[in-house]
């Protein structure tokens, strides 16, 4: 039997993950499950945030899946090491992309926009100490966002109205980065390509997470057999509509489903 990856997240957002993944291991299957109905993730407590984890890891392994991706910032940074302690199959997490930041930036400082359950979670700061040193990294909630995006509002003036609000105080302070710190916020790349300067570098971490699932696929003996034709199933609690403009992939069955 073909097992699927099982991809996670609070909502859609992680859709921008699903896609990197699909591209880069075109015979994989996959199961994704979006949380909508609880999101967003990144205002709730980190308790919640685990047991809300706990219930989508248990969800997709019962559905045979062999490896994880959370594909949900908030959900990596307050949840993932407990993950990988209780259950057996390999995860993916989504770590904000500070690194990469810290390596390109010219003016040494790098904008964040991220939830309030990564800002404030160890993992996020222990990554910033780890790779910014002699970097400021100016941290930015966005708050509003997930729930726009979930409610398929994301070209809206609201949303430019935020982003705006957002950005200012860190493009006063001369960042040449942008790290999108939340899987939904690379749906917004072509309205903050519109609010940024040219000479801002936005970075997500999308194509970065493709690459370590099929690495850890490899190391695990995991990789399906070339002649696979792949499957690709999504759940969400919510309405789908959002979910399948987002998706917008002939192979994809999107379903509606009240776990
Ligand atoms: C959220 O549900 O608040 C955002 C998800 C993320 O951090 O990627």
């Amino acid at each position: 039997m073909v097992k699927p990856i099982g991809v996670f997240d609070s909502g859609v957002g992680g859709t921008s993950i699903w896609k990197e993944v699909a591209k880069m291991l075109p015979h994989e299957s996959t199961i994704y499950l979006a949380d909508s109905a609880n999101a967003p993730y990144g205002e709730k407590s980190k308790e919640e945030i685990l047991q809300l984890s706990i219930k989508n890891t248990e969800f997709l392994l019962n559905q045979g899946c062999k490896l994880i991706v959370v594909a949900c910032n908030t959900a990596t940074t307050n949840a993932i090491d407990y993950l990988r302690e209780h259950f057996q199959v390999p995860f993916i997490g989504i770590e904000p992309a500070i690194k990469p930041a810290a390596l390109q930036t010219q003016t040494k400082k790098v904008g964040i926009l991220a939830t309030k359950g990564t800002l404030s979670s160890s993992l996020f700061s222990n990554t910033s100490k780890l790779y910014a040193e002699g970097i400021t990294v100016l941290e930015q909630e966005g708050k509003g966002l997930v729930k726009l995006i979930e409610s398929g509002d994301i070209k809206s003036e609201e949303m430019k109205t935020l982003l705006n609000q957002f950005l200012e105080p860190m493009l006063e302070q001369n960042i040449d980065c942008l790290v999108l710190g939340c899987t939904h916020y690379p749906y917004l790349i072509p309205i903050l390509r519109e609010l940024l300067p040219p000479n801002i570098t936005i970075i997500d971490s999308g194509e970065a997470v493709a690459r370590q699932t099929k690495a850890v696929l490899e190391q695990n003996n995991l990789m399906t057999q070339e002649n696979n034709a792949p499957s690709h199933i999504f759940y969400s609690n919510k309405d789908v509509a959002v979910l399948e403009q987002l998706v917008n992939s002939p192979s994809a069955q999107i379903s509606y489903l009240d776990f």
